[in-house]
């Protein structure tokens, strides 16, 4: 049986307006002992100040080869449409280097404006300690979950998941010793009637307690959901986040199919709703772009993403330099460097593309 849209008869405007603040977040409560534990390493905090450098400074902290003894100088790629892409010296030498833990300046504020543009986040502008949105470069999308997940579960603990479920999520929670609570999908995605029958078994006034096992995470894919195909509506979504605020739940949008919307206008995402800076959203390169290229960006509160990049500054130390630039110079060709023009043009390329590979027509 499928289940009612929740709420049916709700026009937009109401749902907006109901759509309010409910309490500044304390973010430590979604942290596990390990995550709440990590402290910057001091030479990663060294190559973000590095970065912001001329090129010809020369440093002689935190272990930078001397990129003068690198075998490569410059590259020259082809692009689909034969022209050409060149990456040349400096940029190569940038991309060869060590950078900064959450990327590259250029891909950093390009990613900053693209979420600026399309999601409009109302915690953009918040105080750090009021969980202004901050960003992250990771290896691709799996990279920045599985980081989450890492960072704010321990075993036994109660986790949210729409199932059936995109099997790389899962195989993270698995191992880990989390408990599941499935919510049910169905045409419209997640059903907000089953999360908060999920739900009812705490009150909400349990998030307040740190020995109770109220689930402090839902995990849902809302757009084009692997494996049912299924995208929430902006009813549900908007239900959902108002459950999230009840229950204090941090909502995981793991969403790489966002611009392969059947749908226009799209259907805003969590992140656009979210005036606690209880969302953190998880966007991909790998479905237009290219997956090999494993790139992927974080959006979410800073106390969240900080322990996110501190894990990073751990482990792989930042995504590759080389993919960033490559990746950086594609979405250049697309538009001017002038960010708004280059956003819009990668806006309208993502459209083509996704026109061309669904066989859709022009009306975008
Ligand atoms: C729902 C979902 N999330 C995350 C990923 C991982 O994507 P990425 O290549 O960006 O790591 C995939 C890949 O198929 C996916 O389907």
């Amino acid at each position: 049986m499928i289940a009612p849209d929740v709420p049916d008869s709700d026009s937009e405007e109401r749902l907006r307006s109901k759509t309010r603040r409910r309490a500044t977040m304390n973010y430590s409560r979604f942290l596990n002992r390990i995550a709440l534990a990590r402290r910057p390493n001091p030479i990663r905090v060294l190559a973000g100040i590095l970065q912001q450098g001329p090129p010809t400074m020369i440093s002689m902290a935190g272990g930078n080869p001397n990129s003068y003894n690198f075998p490569l100088t410059e590259a020259t790629l082809t692009l689909r449409d034969g022209s050409k892409l060149t990456v040349d010296p400096d940029s190569l030498k940038q991309a060869l280097q060590y950078s900064a833990t959450p990327g590259i300046t250029d891909l950093f504020d390009w990613v900053k404006g693209l979420q600026k543009r399309v999601h409009k986040p109302p915690t953009l502008l918040n105080s750090t300690s009021d969980g202004h949105l901050d960003f992250l470069i990771t290896n691709g999308s799996q990279d920045g979950i599985c980081k989450a997940l890492e960072a704010m579960t321990s075993v036994d603990d109660n986790v949210l998941m729409e199932i059936p479920c995109y099997v790389g999520t899962l195989s993270i929670v698995r191992p880990r010793g989390l408990n599941i609570l499935p919510v049910n999908v169905d045409h419209n995605g997640v059903d907000p009637n089953h999360l908060k029958k999920q739900l009812s078994r705490w009150k909400p006034s349990d998030a307040k307690d740190p020995e109770s096992k109220i689930p402090k995470i839902f995990y849902t894919i809302p757009n084009g959901s692997n494996p049912t195909g299924c995208g929430q509506t902006e009813d549900r979504k908007r239900a959902i986040y108002e459950l999230a605020q009840e229950y204090d739940l941090m909502i995981l949008e793991d969403d790489p199919y966002f611009y392969v919307q059947f749908q226009r206008p799209y259907v805003p995402s969590y992140l656009s709703m979210d005036v606690d800076g209880r969302v953190i959203r998880f966007d991909s390169f790998s479905k237009l772009i290219s997956s090999g290229i494993r790139l992927g960006f974080v959006s979410g509160p800073e106390p969240i993403i900080n322990k996110l990049a501190l894990h990073m500054q751990t482990s792989v130390m930042h995504a590759s330099g080389l993919s960033q630039v490559v990746l950086l110079k594609v979405l250049q060709k697309m538009g001017s460097t002038a960010s708004r023009n280059m956003q819009l043009k990668w806006l309208s390329f993502m459209r083509r593309s996704v026109t061309n590979v669904w066989r859709q027509p022009e009306n975008i």
